[in-house]
């Protein structure tokens, strides 16, 4: 069976012959950590047997919901923010043809996020959308209590009860939450909606095999299933060796590692695909929040190229040298399109013809690859073999192993986010809500 592979041959002249051998024993120990269970965070670990352990009756249990809102929806609107909402919509967005909601005769609903920002402008959109549509929601958070998801969800509760009863939106409602805590958890009770739960030992931006994620993909008409085998089939190669040259997660921690204590302060996440664009956004999440405290942390940033590089490839190629790129290359695509040969060649292409427009992209990867590295930004390549639930899978269990490997390796806690909290309280001050009449005061004044 084909699987994830990773290239660093393209970091040689940035990293010193002897400095991945040294490193190996670090990562050794940051491996030894987690499989033992005893590094930082450690209550926090449930996602690395996840995907072995998934009970089937589970994943019957989603297809079938999933069977149920495509029967009544033709929009479902999946409410939740950062881990509840980034690793669905990745993986939707990674498989789905961009088109879809274009298409007529679409068998599957369109999926549509919500409460994953504050926009008045977007949410009215929003509610205009469903005044015409049949649809249904799933609401997520696994506190409970986070604010942007809880208060698109009261209004689109009162939309939806408004449409179609309170009978019938109990019917369209799925709440996917805590399994005792949190106001989502009370109210879901409370009001009889159909339910799953967030493992406690998962954390948000570790959960996308979790309902959090399956739920919405199976409605998006993807085969879960295989999205979970994809991540056994990973979980297997990073458990079962602790060594760089055997597991690409070890390696992929110990190079960024590396290049980070050599100045390579930025990390650019790299797809020629545009479908991917939702993928590095699950992943700067996964990263930025996983790594990013004690004033330490590589700064996660993405592109998608080639558009990207008629804007940001100037900066990639001549800018501050503190950048290193991560690029995913899909080397076989889904779909066959060719340049067809043009008689007149007014346009001087006919040097194309007759060639696959995914050959003219990969000649793009390799030329941009090689200028950067000119260019002394060092290149690492994730080699999937194709853009699919089975690979995608992996892909996505690769991250997660590799980011905790490279979090231990930076000495932090990859699983908590104290930092999020400064905004939050900001927020509620600023508002006045109860109990932080001290600090409205205070920041009142400051503004
Ligand atoms: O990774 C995390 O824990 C966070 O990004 C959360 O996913 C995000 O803050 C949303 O939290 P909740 O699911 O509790 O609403």
């Amino acid at each position: 069976m084909s699987h994830l592979k990773l290239d660093v041959s393209k970091l040689k002249p940035f990293i010193g012959e002897t400095c991945l051998p040294r490193f190996q024993e670090q990562i050794k120990s940051c491996h030894e950590l987690l499989v033992n269970r005893t590094g930082k965070g450690n209550d926090f670990l449930g996602w690395i047997d996840l995907p072995a352990q998934i009970d089937q009756a589970l994943i019957d249990r989603i297809q079938s919901d999933a069977v149920k809102i495509r029967n009544m929806a033709e929009v479902f609107v999946v409410i939740g923010i950062g881990g509840s909402y980034l690793g669905s919509r990745a993986v939707i967005e990674a498989l789905g043809n961009p088109f879809e909601d274009l298409k007529k005769d679409s068998a599957a609903p369109y999926v549509i996020f919500a409460g994953e920002n504050l926009s008045e402008d977007y949410h009215s959109h929003l509610l205009e959308l469903l005044d015409r549509k049949e649809y249904a929601v799933a609401v997520i958070s696994k506190s409970g209590t986070t604010t942007e998801p809880a208060v698109a969800f009261r209004i689109i509760r009162q939309h939806i009860e408004a449409k179609y009863g309170k009978e019938g939106a109990r019917q369209r409602i799925f709440a996917i939450t805590d399994a005792s805590r949190g106001a989502l958890k009370q109210l879901a009770d409370s009001e009889g909606y159909s339910s799953y739960v967030i493992p406690d030992d998962v954390g948000g931006r570790y959960s996308v095999l979790t309902p959090v994620g399956l739920l919405p993909i199976a409605v998006a008409g993807f085969d879960i299933g295989a999205l979970v085998e994809g991540a056994v089939v990973m979980r297997d190669i990073a458990l079962e060796s602790d060594n760089c040259e055997e597991n690409p997660c070890a390696l992929y921690a110990a190079v960024r590692n590396i290049l980070y204590r050599n100045g390579k302060f930025i990390e650019i996440l790299v797809a020629y695909e545009p479908n991917m664009l939702y993928v590095i956004e699950w992943w700067k999440q996964l990263y930025g929040e996983s790594e990013g405290k004690e004033n330490k942390g590589i700064f996660p940033a993405g592109v998608t190229f080639t558009s990207d590089l008629h804007s940001m490839g100037q900066y990639i190629q001549e800018g501050m040298r503190v950048l290193f790129e991560t690029v995913i290359s899909i080397e076989t695509p889904s779909k066959t399109l060719v340049v067809p040969d043009d008689p007149e060649n007014l346009d001087g292409l006919n040097f194309l013809s007759g060639k696959r427009f995914s050959e003219v992209n990969r000649m793009a990867e390799l030329g941009t690859m090689l200028a950067h590295v000119d260019g002394g930004v060092p290149n690492i390549r994730i080699i999937l073999p194709a853009l699919n639930e089975h690979f995608l899978g992996q892909l996505i269990y690769f991250f997660e192993f590799s980011c905790a490997l490279s979090g231990y390796a930076l000495g932090i806690n990859p699983f908590d986010q104290p930092g999020v909290e400064a905004y939050k309280k900001n927020m509620f001050a600023l508002l006045g809500k109860p109990g932080f009449e001290k600090e409205t005061e205070e920041l009142r004044r400051r503004i």
